[in-house]
């Protein structure tokens, strides 16, 4: 019997820290309604000549140092992220290149938002059982801070920028590692949270930069219901689905987009709010990197023991949405 374990984590947020007070000096807000509507301190901040690759690279190496690895090691890399360094090709041919994956190695990116890490994870996991593959990296990076209208406060104020990765592999022992996954998306609702041009919908033109619709677009309202619904009903689902019960869960690490809907999805679920990982405070919403971003830090915290369960539990434009059980 075989599982596919989490070998390595790791992660990176750049150095420049943005602060809410910073913000106020920005746009017409404070430090009060941004903590108080969402949880958020401060965000770190990409240079201006870091590119998601750079953040992503980071986080990569620090997995695989932690997976007692090297790059020669792996054959298959997804990088998970809405802010690629480039429309084509992809970032994972960027990160390749520079940290020395050999080239016979399947490399592509995907695009699911905030839940693209579990998507990574989940098709990392299919191939590596196919036997194809020997040893995955998958990494969500993001510099959310290039795609963010810096003069719309309902927005700017919620992101950052960072990155998380994890090594993946295969190993001749049942029950362990990645146990299950449960993804989905909702395509209808995507026009709550998206980009309305620079695609092949709508190419980037004079006009779609003077009314600033290459930036993020949002309605918060919307998805903060949603977010809350899909996350309860994926994470009840695969806890149900392998005969636990919630007690049994020594951790769970939601997406970091806003404090009031893990509290809000902690109470629906009747756990208590100190089982859940929360970060936000330090880095905002970092999208696709929030999930391993939090990981690392809990792991590396010692809130992971072997033997624990740990759910992780998603939404992202799309409306993307997924949970993940893992059994360390
Ligand atoms: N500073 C001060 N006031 C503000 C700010 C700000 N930064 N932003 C909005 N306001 C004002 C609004 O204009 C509004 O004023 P009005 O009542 O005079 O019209 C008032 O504050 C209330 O605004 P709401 O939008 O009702 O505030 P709400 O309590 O809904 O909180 C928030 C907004 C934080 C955006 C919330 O809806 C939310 O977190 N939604 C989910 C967002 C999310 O998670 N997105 C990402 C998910 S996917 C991904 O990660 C890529």
């Amino acid at each position: 019997m075989t599982s596919v374990i989490i070998a390595g984590v790791g992660s990176y947020a750049p150095q420049r820290i943005l602060t809410n007070e910073d913000l106020t000096k920005i746009v017409d807000t404070s430090d009060e309604w941004i903590r108080s509507r969402s949880g958020i301190r401060e965000r770190h901040i990409a240079a201006a000549d870091e590119a998601t690759s750079d953040l992503a690279i980071k986080a990569a190496q620090s997995a695989l140092l932690d997976a007692k690895i090297t790059a020669a090691d792996i054959d298959l890399l997804i990088v998970a992220t809405c802010t690629p360094d480039y429309p084509v090709p992809s970032t994972a041919c960027v990160v390749q290149h520079k940290i020395g994956i050999p080239p016979h190695a399947t490399c592509f990116d995907i695009s699911a938002a905030c839940t693209g890490f579990l998507y990574a994870m989940e098709i990392a996991y299919g191939q590596l059982l196919t036997g194809r593959y020997k040893c995955a990296l998958i990494i969500g990076a993001e510099k959310l801070s290039s795609i963010v209208d810096w003069k719309d406060r309902t927005t700017c104020v919620l992101f950052g920028d960072g990155a998380g990765a994890a090594v993946l592999k295969k190993v001749n022992q049942p029950g362990v590692g990645i146990i299950g996954s449960d993804l989905g998306a909702d395509g209808e609702l995507l026009e709550l949270l998206y980009i309305p041009a620079g695609g092949s919908r709508c190419p980037a033109s004079p006009l779609t930069l003077e009314a600033g619709s290459h930036f993020l677009h949002m309605k918060g309202k919307e998805v903060f219901k949603n977010a809350i619904k899909v996350m309860e009903t994926v994470a009840r689902e695969m806890v149900e689905q392998h005969h636990l019960t919630f007690d049994q869960i020594s951790l769970v690490i939601p997406h970091q987009a806003n404090y009031r809907i893990i509290e809000a999805l902690a109470s629906n679920l009747g756990v208590p709010l100190d089982r859940f990982y929360v970060n936000l405070d330090r880095y905002g919403n970092t999208s696709a990197a929030s999930i391993p971003l939090a990981l690392d830090e809990a792991r590396r915290a010692g809130r992971i023991k072997p033997g624990d369960y740990t759910l992780l539990v998603a939404f992202g434009a799309g409306l993307t949405y997924g949970s993940t059980l893992i059994r360390w």
